[in-house]
């Protein structure tokens, strides 16, 4: 995020310093600009850190001869290469989005011929390691107005965790869980407080040592308590528990004021309705989380796919209108389905319901079988009932790849599933037939009690989450 969005918080705290112009990024301090702090300053202010500030070094460094960073390595450039789709490869680094469009090409390794520079990367990022590291950086920020941005693990494709010229709140080694039974007038129960960089396999350990599970992302690898569950977050629990956002019992925070806080539904009511579901780094900046843990429960899970390519086009979008209507029951019982069409593949990976039975999962799914049977149309498909949802999420979800893709969405209401159904398949072939990969999400977000908080609303009375990938 920028520091406008702080600067702007919609609450009454005191934060705006008189005649600060927050309202033109282009008023903020710039690296090269004479107001740019000394190299005495910005040493002076990581003394103040105890050491924890770092001086960006793209990663892509590694495949350069030319620039102020390059530092050409055969080896280390191709290992880079070989694993740039790996969200860890970017995890792992302090400076580096997933979404490379928001990198601007800077150091781009796959550009070895241009020279290494800083470009659009912030130039430094303060390893966060507790709340005095964050008050810290945000009265050097704003004494040199210079840009803030709120990091975790880089998974924004809106570039929100990126900003040039800015200074990083990095916050991905914010790594405590702590198991407890949470008292309060609106939930008593298990809860886990997770750490501001805890990802969704280190939340989902954490609860399975106490044979509980939370809600958290398909993809393991994003941050829970940072933008996925502030601006909604949904996952193979969503149907059955609700949203990422639906889960937070409180935050601790830090306000743009530099004020440690606590918000939940009694204390800074007004904040933890923001945060919850407002937006990743825009109220303020999240230290942890208190989420609901829930008991774990049976699994049944199914991976189905089958290609179009000898395939009539009516044929195979009727299959998958009938897989869109027909497990309309499942979603609404609290199922989960991933699916895809790219090119012409169908892509089921997987449908998951947890507190399902394989016969009910096996029914549900019937009609499209039988669908393609009578068509003759081979497919791959796999069924299994596990004990546990994590042993479901282990064996049935694949790893999530970073995407080049340039990618919008929609959520899609369940009215047109329920009476616009032709019309809303012949528009998705269209953007099939452009070449778009489609991913949708079935899913049942309000079959849940949903407390008060910002989800968009359009949410509760959405049936799929598309993706759309260009
Ligand atoms: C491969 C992939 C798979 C995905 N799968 C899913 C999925 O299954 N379900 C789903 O719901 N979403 C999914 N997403 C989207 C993901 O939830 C969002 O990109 C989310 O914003 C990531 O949050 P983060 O904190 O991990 O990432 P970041 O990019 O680091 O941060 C995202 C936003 O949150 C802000 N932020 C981060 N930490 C804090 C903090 N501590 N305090 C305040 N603000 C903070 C940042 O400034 C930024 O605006 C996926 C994304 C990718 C790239
Ligand atoms: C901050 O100090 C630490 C420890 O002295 C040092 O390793 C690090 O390089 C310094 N960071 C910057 C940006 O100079
Ligand atoms: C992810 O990327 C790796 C390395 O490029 C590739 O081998 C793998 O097939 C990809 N996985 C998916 C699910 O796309
Ligand atoms: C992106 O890079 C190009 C050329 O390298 C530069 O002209 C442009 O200003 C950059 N854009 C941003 C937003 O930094
Ligand atoms: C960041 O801080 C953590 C401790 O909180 C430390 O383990 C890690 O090595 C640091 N990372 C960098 C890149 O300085
Ligand atoms: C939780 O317990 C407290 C008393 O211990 C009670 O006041 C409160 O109403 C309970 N909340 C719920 C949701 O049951
Ligand atoms: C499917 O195959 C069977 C047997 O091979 C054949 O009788 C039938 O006509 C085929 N159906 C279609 C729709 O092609
Ligand atoms: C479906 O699940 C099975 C069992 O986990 C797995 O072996 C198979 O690769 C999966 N298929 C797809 C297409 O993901
Ligand atoms: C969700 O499921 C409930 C039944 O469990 C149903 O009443 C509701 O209409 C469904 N909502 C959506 C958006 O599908």
């Amino acid at each position: 995020m920028h520091l406008q969005g702080l600067l702007f918080l919609p609450l009454a705290l005191p934060i705006v310093h008189a005649g600060f112009k927050a309202t033109r990024p282009s008023c903020r301090c710039f690296p090269g600009e004479p107001c740019w702090p000394t190299v005495q300053q910005w040493s002076d202010f990581n003394a103040t850190l105890g050491g924890k500030l770092i001086s960006t070094v793209p990663i892509g460094s590694v495949c350069h001869t030319s620039g102020a960073f390059a530092a050409y390595d055969a080896q280390g450039c191709a290992d880079l290469l070989d694993n740039w789709a790996y969200p860890t490869t970017h995890y792992e680094s302090s400076s580096s989005p997933m979404a490379s469009w928001f990198a601007n090409f800077s150091c781009d390794p796959f550009l070895p011929h241009r020279s290494c520079e800083i470009g659009s990367l912030q130039p430094y990022a303060v390893n966060v390691s507790g709340p005095e590291d964050v008050q810290a950086t945000l009265r050097f920020t704003r004494k040199h107005n210079i840009r803030l941005v709120i990091r975790n693990t880089g998974h924004d494709y809106l570039g929100k965790s990126t900003a040039p010229g800015a200074v990083a709140l990095w916050m991905h080694n914010l790594k405590d869980t702590q198991h407890l039974q949470y008292t309060s007038p609106s939930y008593n129960g298990s809860a886990l407080r997770l750490g501001a960089g805890i990802q969704g396999y280190e939340a989902m350990a954490a609860a399975h040592a106490h044979n509980k599970v939370v809600v958290s992302g398909n993809c393991e690898s994003v941050g829970v308590a940072g933008g996925y569950s502030q601006a909604g977050g949904h996952g193979q629990l969503a149907s059955q528990f609700g949203l990422g956002a639906d889960q937070v019992l409180e935050w601790e925070v830090v306000t743009a004021d530099g004020k440690l806080r606590r918000a939940s539904p009694t204390e800074n009511s007004d904040l933890h309705w923001a945060i919850t579901g407002g937006g990743g780094g825009t109220y303020a900046v999240v230290l942890s989380a208190t989420v609901k843990a829930h008991a774990e429960l049976i699994t049944s899970s199914a991976n189905l796919t089958f290609s179009g390519t000898d395939v009539d086009p009516a044929v195979f979008w009727e299959v998958v209108q009938t897989f869109i209507v027909d497990i309309q029951p499942l979603v609404d019982a609290g199922a989960v389905a991933i699916w895809a069409v790219a090119g012409s593949s169908f892509m089921l990976t997987p449908i998951a319901f947890p507190g399902g039975s394989l016969q009910q999962l096996q029914a549900g799914l019937a009609s499209t079988l039988a669908l393609l049977d009578q068509h003759n149309i081979t497919y791959t498909y796999h069924i299994e009932q596990f004990d546990t949802f994590w042993d479901s999420y282990a064996a049935m979800n694949p790893h999530s790849n970073i995407t080049e893709a340039q990618i919008g969405g929609r959520l899609m209401p369940r009215s047109v599933i329920d009476s616009k159904i032709p019309a809303l398949i012949s528009v998705l072939q269209g953007i099939a037939d452009e070449g778009v990969v489609i991913s949708g999400v079935s899913l049942n977000v309000s079959r849940a009690a949903t407390p008060r908080n910002a989800v968009n609303p359009v949410w509760r009375d959405a049936a799929i989450s598309f993706v759309l990938g260009t």
